[in-house]
């Protein structure tokens, strides 16, 4: 009797043993695919730097929520790509809580200053520096507002890192000292306070940055939160620097103590799209996030897959990619504030309106008419994007800016803030007049993408102004449909459709392309000088890959 028990105790335990060891063999394989570069197994931040990809990694190691280590990659950002973005400018959250299986947007965009001259757009220009084009900065309200609801870390832990880095200093970064050595930027450069921030006395770039008004600042804020930005000393240091800037360059300037005071961060339900497996979750206005999801509606109807790149097929996929993107700018100039020009997006968004875009997309391009358009917007922006995805499944999609590069130029010596010129986004590339009020319309497009099963993700947005959401759109097409891996979805040569419906296509895209949609009758132009540039996780139960673009020269970090 005894010795029957023990002998089938035995098999049960070999039986465990054995189920056991298949078990471990199994996720073995599995983490096995997860093995290498940009590839992690419990969270990630996939910034435009290095360095502030391993700043957020650090926050969400210690137990920070997605929302924390995108604050504190953010914050580090504003140090090692000040041309991009800063608590000078304005940023829009796409926020996933997994357990409440909610997405929330946070809009953070700069607003437009009660007193705003008349006439400043007449004034538009390529670029466009000066106190005139300040909007009133919505950045830190937008951090509160989501550490508010989705912080675990306390907030001033999340400024540490970067205090230190701003106060101890690090090598001039590559991308930044190309923009201080351009030799147009330069030329506005001299004739701004940004001078003693970034060169010598010998007029030639410092070798190593450091940033000790900012990070008095910023131990302000952290101490105290964004009150002491928007109420406070900081606030009135801010308007002095401005008007002083403004004065001695004999322009306005518009943005009043009472302006900060006044503004509010606000939280926003997301547009939602279904693109067959996956909902997708992007910001309403005054971004374009409605674009692009329109966009993407229209294509999810030509059922693209893997084949539909390759041979022959490839040229037709992407006349048809081109032609949604053309209808995309079609609808540019409704994306206008909601608060003066009420637009109802659930007819761009329905299946209905993507059905008739599609009817019309054949074989050839078309006349500008063709496609709706009435005017076009200007071109030239510098932003950052940055995608968190943290152990527990909560997500972050955020992208942030100053505009232009550098923004207005101005550099508030007593805060260390460099100012936005947002006003510019209201200018259009045809001078038509439009209403300033509300807020600047965006081409920020954070988004997130959630598999109906809930158990893939995708975090992605972009920079490179009105190439985001071009951008964008190849790289969750690339990603979902031509699948390949986040890596290959990222750094595959993209195509740009500008606002004048005209082409540009990265140098070493596929030739053979090229000259088929010349003999379309799509119409080509050089390439702009500044690369659109994305940031993108995507996680499956198994596997986190995040990727920084290299034409950034990001790097991803995670664990
Ligand atoms: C997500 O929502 C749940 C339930 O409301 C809440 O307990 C949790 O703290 C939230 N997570 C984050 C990271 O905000
Ligand atoms: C800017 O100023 C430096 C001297 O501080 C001078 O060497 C340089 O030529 C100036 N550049 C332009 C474009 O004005
Ligand atoms: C928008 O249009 C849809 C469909 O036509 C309609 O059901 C909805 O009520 C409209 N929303 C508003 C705010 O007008």
């Amino acid at each position: 009797m005894m010795k029957k028990w023990r002998g089938s105790c035995c098999l049960v335990v070999l039986l465990v043993a054995a189920l056991v060891a298949a078990g471990i063999v199994l996720i073995l394989f599995w983490r096995s695919r997860c093995r290498g570069e940009n590839f992690y197994t419990h969270a990630a931040v996939a910034a435009d730097s290095e360095t502030c990809s391993h700043i957020g990694r650090n926050i969400l190691e210690q137990g920070g929520s997605a929302v924390d280590g995108a604050i504190a990659a953010l914050l580090c950002t504003s140090l090692i790509n000040p041309q991009s973005m800063g608590i000078g400018g304005g940023a829009i959250f796409t926020i996933y809580n997994r357990s409440q299986g909610r997405v929330t947007v946070i809009n953070a965009r700069e607003a437009v200053p009660e007193k705003v001259m008349p006439g400043l757009l007449t004034g538009c220009s390529r670029l466009n520096p000066g106190t005139q084009w300040i909007a009133v900065p919505g950045e830190l309200r937008g951090y509160w507002k989501a550490h508010e609801q989705f912080g675990k870390l306390p907030w001033k832990s999340l400024f540490e890192p970067t205090i230190q880095l701003a106060e101890t200093g690090f090598r001039l970064p590559e991308l930044l000292r190309k923009f201080l050595e351009h030799q147009q930027l330069r030329h506005f450069i001299n004739n701004s306070l940004l001078r003693t921030l970034f060169y010598n006395n010998f007029g030639e770039p410092l070798e190593f940055v450091r940033y000790h008004q900012l990070a008095k600042t910023l131990k302000v804020i952290a101490d105290q939160g964004p009150d002491a930005f928007y109420n406070g000393q900081i606030a009135q240091d801010l308007i002095t620097d401005i008007q002083e800037a403004a004065a001695a360059q004999k322009s306005d300037s518009t943005l009043t103590a009472e302006d900060l005071r006044r503004y509010k961060a606000s939280v926003v339900k997301p547009l939602t799209v279904s693109l067959g497996d996956y909902m997708m979750y992007s910001p309403p206005l005054p971004t374009r996030g409605a674009i692009l999801s329109f966009i993407l509606n229209i294509l999810k109807g030509f059922h693209f897959t893997r084949e539909s790149m390759e041979g022959d097929q490839k040229v037709l996929t992407y006349h048809r990619i081109i032609e949604a993107l053309k209808f995309g700018n079609g609808q540019l100039s409704r994306m206008t504030d909601p608060t003066f020009r009420p637009y109802n997006l659930s007819v761009l968004l329905s299946d209905r309106f993507a059905e008739l875009m599609r009817q019309r997309i054949d074989n050839e391009a078309h006349p500008l008419q063709y496609y709706n358009i009435e005017h076009q917007a200007m071109e030239k922006y510098s932003t950052s994007h940055i995608s968190v995805l943290d152990k527990d499944g909560n997500a972050v999609s955020v992208t942030s800016t100053i505009n232009q590069i550098f923004g207005s130029m101005i550099f508030s010596p007593r805060t260390g803030i460099i100012l936005n010129n947002q006003l510019a986004d209201f200018c259009r590339a045809d001078r038509s007049p439009s209403n300033i009020a509300g807020q600047p319309p965006s081409s920020m497009s954070p988004s997130i993408l959630i598999s109906q099963d809930r158990k893939s993700i995708m975090v992605v947005g972009g920079a490179g102004g009105s190439m985001i959401l071009s951008a964008t759109a190849q790289v969750i097409m690339n990603k979902l449909w031509f699948g390949l891996s986040m890596k290959e979805a990222i750094e595959k040569k993209r195509i740009h459709i500008i606002s004048d419906n005209s082409l540009q296509f990265e140098e070493e895209f596929d030739e053979r392309v090229k000259n088929e949609m010349k003999r379309k009758g799509h119409t080509i132009t050089s390439p702009s000088q500044l690369p659109s540039v994305i940031q993108g996780i995507f996680a499956d139960q198994v596997c986190i890959e995040a990727v920084s673009d290299s034409r950034k020269y990001g790097k991803s970090a995670g664990y």
